[in-house]
């Protein structure tokens, strides 16, 4: 069933979206026909078991998928010997709470620790300063914040800008909303790279940084860190490196036989990073490492107060309650990892990318955007890629959609290296060419909002996205 609360229809002009939320519904409302939803926490307390007994059948329909290497990034480890470790730190440290330091000084040390064994993978010398936080957006969201407050300080700054190519994660946009910064947007070359001359001509007496990935998400190739660090240099500006996605793989690109540029603090005009520990960090979700290279833009980052009438109150990340628990699961994961274990899996995935990406470039119709290492995006300039992605839907692949150019990408994670994998990602990828050539697949219902949102204007979008994350949200 249906249910959503009317919107205004008017402001998404030819936009049947009866016709979209029924085209979703099968796949983010699966079980809204089967089971019975609950409103009401129930009077009487329900018996172990049978929480147990839900949860498992949801789990058992849900995990195929990414156990197999089905699906794109998402799950970036997933192996059982290493869950059953998380499970085990899991009760020996699940009441901790990060926001007592002086309840549980040993969490405080553990995130110290992850900051320095981070810091000491990015080239950060002894100043480096730098927090646990719940994930790559709220490193970033941290990031932009303290530059925002650093600038206004230290050079009176009021209205921000902060220049971010096309590609950077939609966290920083976020962040532009949620601080009001203006984001100045700027393109990338052929190679999906930023454009450093338009990065350079937008710096102004506003500009508080300039973004750059490593990689970006959509199509996983690296900006120019060096040139655009320069800029940051010249200009007396930050330049954060969003190493969300690469920041365990990218130091041992270069130990796997692979050309890798310069990106971290070993390049003066870098002034912060941020990696994911619960990426190819392999710690369970929720956590995030953001880097500062001095302990001033730190200070930024840190809320405090103490005219409060609960007294003195301080956190250094978003959140006020912190739990302990993923912040001690990332700090067991590098130690149990090693850097040989990272540098072992960082090949494997290499390897396993350098594999798809030929393989892809052989594909008659099929093109890899840019140059990336182990996040493959696909486009066409010969049939409507969003089919060959439905067609590899069809065929149980979950990938993510891109746009500009239209495509779809895969982000290849420990689940890809798992014995022929990608051999079958490669088959099923030629076999949904030849579906879409002879006319044999039909759009599904991520198509057409691709579509849709992208022709339609910025406003207008945005009612048409969070009307259907409003519709995600009701029961
Ligand atoms: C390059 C990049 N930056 C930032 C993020 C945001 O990370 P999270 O989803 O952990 O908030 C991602 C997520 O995929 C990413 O790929």
């Amino acid at each position: 069933m249906l249910k959503y609360r009317r919107i205004n229809h008017q402001s998404m002009d030819g936009i049947n979206f009866d016709s979209v939320l029924n085209g979703l519904q099968k796949e983010l409302k699966p079980y809204d026909s089967k089971e019975t939803n609950i409103l009401k926490i129930p009077e009487k307390g329900m018996a172990e078991g049978s929480l147990l007994e839900t949860l498992a059948h949801y789990a058992a329909g849900e995990n195929a998928s990414w156990k197999e290497g089905k699906v794109s990034g998402a799950v970036y480890y997933g192996d059982e010997p290493l869950l059953s470790f998380y499970e085990k730190l899991y009760h020996i440290v699940s009441q901790t709470n990060a926001l007592h330091p002086d309840i549980w000084p040993s969490i405080p040390k553990f995130e110290r620790e992850i900051v320095s064994m981070s810091s000491s993978l990015m080239h950060g010398e002894d100043g480096v300063r730098g927090a646990v936080s719940s994930g790559g957006t709220e490193s970033i969201l941290l990031a932009m914040k303290t530059y925002r407050d650093y600038f206004r300080k230290k050079a009176g700054i009021t209205e921000p800008e902060v220049i971010l190519p096309s590609t950077a994660h939609p966290s920083f946009l976020k962040a532009c909303d949620y601080f009001s910064i203006k984001p100045i947007i700027v393109g990338v070359d052929e190679h999906f790279r930023a454009d450093v001359e338009a990065a350079k001509e937008s710096v102004n007496g506003n500009t508080i940084a300039i973004v750059g990935s490593m990689p970006n998400f959509p199509f996983g190739t690296f900006d120019p860190i060096r040139e655009l660090s320069e800029t940051a240099e010249d200009r007396k500006i930050g330049m954060h490196v969003d190493a969300c996605l690469g920041g365990f793989i990218d130091p041992f690109v270069k130990d796997s036989g692979y050309d890798f540029p310069d990106f971290d603090f070993s390049l003066g005009g870098v002034t912060s990073i941020s990696m994911d520990t619960h990426k190819y960090g392999y710690a369970p979700k929720g956590t995030s490492v953001v880097l500062y290279r001095n302990g001033d833009f730190f200070q930024n980052q840190i809320y405090a107060t103490a005219s409060w009438q609960g007294g003195v109150y301080f956190t250094p990340t978003l959140l006020g309650s912190r739990p302990g628990y993923p912040i001690v699961a990332a700090w067991a994961a590098m130690l149990l990892m090693g850097r040989n274990g990272y540098r072992n899996e960082a090949k494997k995935i290499l390897d396993a990318g350098d594999f798809i990406k030929k393989s892809v470039r052989k594909i008659p119709g099929l093109k890899v955007s840019g140059d990336p290492l182990w996040v493959i995006a696909i486009s066409s300039d010969e049939m409507d890629p969003y089919l060959v992605w439905e067609a590899m839907s069809k065929k149980g692949w979950m990938l993510n959609g891109l746009s500009n150019p239209p495509g779809f990408h895969l982000a290849l994670t420990h689940r890809h290296t798992l014995s022929t994998v990608k051999e079958k990602f490669v088959a099923d990828l030629g076999e949904s060419v030849d579906s879409v050539r002879k006319g044999e697949v039909k759009a599904s219902a991520m198509a057409p909002i691709y579509g849709m949102a992208s022709a339609l204007p910025k406003e207008s979008t945005d009612v048409f996205l969070k009307s259907i994350v409003e519709w995600l949200y009701s029961q």
